[in-house]
């Protein structure tokens, strides 16, 4: 399987980013241990803290033939509309995932205006999130 894991604004620095919400692990070391769990599959890694850059990494994501998107649009996903169509108009299953559990903290992160379109999501398990999300999508 081809799978594409999305990070959206302010997700390229995890590690030295409020490590007391996302943890002290660095995403490049997280990202090479995954792809060996994950060995008989292909990991791409995006990342862009632009709305119409990861609009479009979607929509290339469909085009390339990805089978699976993860995505952590990061503050975009309470507020980005066009995210949200984005992942309703490709053809790839999109996972979202968050680091942090938003549930446990201000009232503006409760409300996801992507998840709906979404195969699922998964919130607060640290970057283990994107583990489990590439567990559901490649098995
Ligand atoms: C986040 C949660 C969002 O509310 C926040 O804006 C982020 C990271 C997470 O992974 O926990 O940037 O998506």
């Amino acid at each position: 399987m081809k799978l594409l894991i999305i990070n959206g604004p302010n997700l390229g620095n995890i590690g030295r980013r409020e490590p007391e919400i996302y943890g002290h692990e660095d995403f490049e070391p997280f990202l090479e241990s995954l792809r060996k769990k994950f060995s008989e599959h292909e990991i791409i890694y995006k990342q862009s803290h632009h709305e119409g850059e990861i609009v479009d990494f979607l929509h290339n994501a469909d085009k390339e033939g990805f089978d699976g998107v993860i995505l952590n649009a990061g503050a975009y996903s309470h507020s980005s509309y066009s995210i949200r169509d984005a992942v309703a108009a490709i053809s790839a299953p999109t996972v979202m995932v968050h680091i942090s559990n938003v549930y446990a903290r201000e009232n503006f992160r409760h409300e996801n205006v992507i998840a709906a379109k979404c195969k699922g999501v998964i919130t607060g398990f640290g970057l283990k999130s994107y583990e489990l999300a590439a567990r559901s999508l490649a098995g």
